[in-house]
């Protein structure tokens, strides 16, 4: 029975229908106040969209920038960047700040099999994959961060380095497995080498800012920090993924990284609208949470903005994962029909009173 419950897709009342506004201006009063609001674009369709420029100043290409999109063949390390340039070069037309999203990311290939570097290194013989993949990892940040110099300023070039639940152990991805846990600190500093301009980001999901896995990401950033490994920000992705994160254990946490003299940016938020089925009105009730974790960004000097996981609740990577993450997702600030749901004016709100 409560497998049949959670799989039951569920329709809440759009009561935002009845004063949707016409136009809004999130997008400029953030660039007033100095911050990014961004969105994770996954096609130009959505960054040419009419609402775009009122809602951001920022954008993060969902999977454009990805190895397994640019890279089109591992053995010649061959790219195509015609996707990518394209997607990039308009939302730096349009006046938008580009975060370059992810030079190291396991996962990508380990879940999404996007590259698959395991297959990949498997045709060879088992003493050449540790120098293979080490120089791949190197080959790709230097190509990627001399194409895109100048352009893109910020780059999560590690992406995900610990094991999503437990208790903050380094996930045994491709990488660590291959190259051993220096991994991280070789792509750092190989970033560094390539473009000492840019911001180097490490990027991790949290599913909460107190326990033990929070506290270890910590000691982990601190540690890099102590040992001068190249690190200018850490990116917090918060995808709320099975339960809400009590917003003010955030600024808390984010403190902790200003005070190694570090930036902190919300990279990836999101909170499916499943997690509000207790409320009159979850989409109200998102658009809360949703104003008082960007409450916390503004609280904090070293937050550098508040970026969304997509643009509108057409589309969503959760949906394309129905078994972990069952509908109603619904995570963002636009909905299935690209109408401007109650965050909006919630965040909008914050801009007018509080910078
Ligand atoms: C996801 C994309 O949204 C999907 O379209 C893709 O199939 C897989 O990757 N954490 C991250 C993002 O850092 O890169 C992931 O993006 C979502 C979780």
């Amino acid at each position: 029975m409560s497998a049949l419950w959670i799989y039951y897709p569920r329709e809440y009342i759009r009561s935002y229908l009845a004063s949707v506004p016409e136009t809004v201006s999130l997008g400029n009063k953030a660039s007033l106040a100095g911050v990014n609001v961004g969105a994770a674009v996954r096609d130009m369709n959505q960054l040419n969209d009419s609402r775009y420029l009122q809602l951001y100043n920022s954008v993060t290409p969902e999977n454009a920038l990805k190895l397994g999109r640019v890279m089109t063949d591992l053995d010649t390390q061959t790219y195509d960047f015609e996707e990518a340039d394209a997607l990039v070069n308009h939302a730096l037309a349009m006046g938008l700040n580009v975060r370059g999203h992810a030079l190291v990311f396991g996962k990508a290939s380990d879940m999404f099999k996007s590259p698959d570097l395991d297959a990949w290194l498997e045709q060879y013989p088992e003493t050449q994959r540790s120098a293979m993949l080490t120089q791949l990892m190197r080959q790709h940040i230097s190509v990627m961060l001399q194409h895109y110099r100048g352009r893109i300023h910020t780059w999560d070039v590690v992406n995900e380095v610990l094991d999503l639940f437990g208790n903050g152990n380094i996930e045994k991805n491709v990488f660590q497995r291959y190259v051993g846990e220096d991994y991280i600190e070789i792509a750092l500093r190989t970033a560094k080498e390539a473009d000492e301009t840019i911001k180097i980001v490490l990027n991790e999901q949290l599913n909460n800012y107190t326990d033990n896995r929070a506290e270890a990401f910590f000691e982990l950033i601190k540690s890099l920090v102590e040992r001068g490994v190249p690190l200018d920000g850490v990116g917090l992705q918060a995808h709320n993924l099975y339960s809400l994160t009590p917003p003010h254990t955030l600024k808390a946490y984010m403190k902790r990284f200003a005070a190694l003299g570090l930036s902190v940016e919300i990279t990836e938020l999101e909170a499916r609208l499943k997690l509000f089925s207790n409320f009159d009105d979850p989409y109200l009730a998102q658009g809360k949470f949703y104003r008082d974790i960007t409450q916390q960004c503004l609280d904090v000097k070293a937050c550098l903005g508040v970026t969304f996981w997509g643009y509108s609740d057409e589309t969503s990577w959760m949906n394309e994962l129905p078994y972990l993450f069952p509908v109603p997702n619904e995570p963002y600030l636009l909905d299935i029909n690209r109408k401007v749901k109650p965050a909006v004016s919630l965040i909008e709100s914050l801009f007018d009173s509080n910078r």
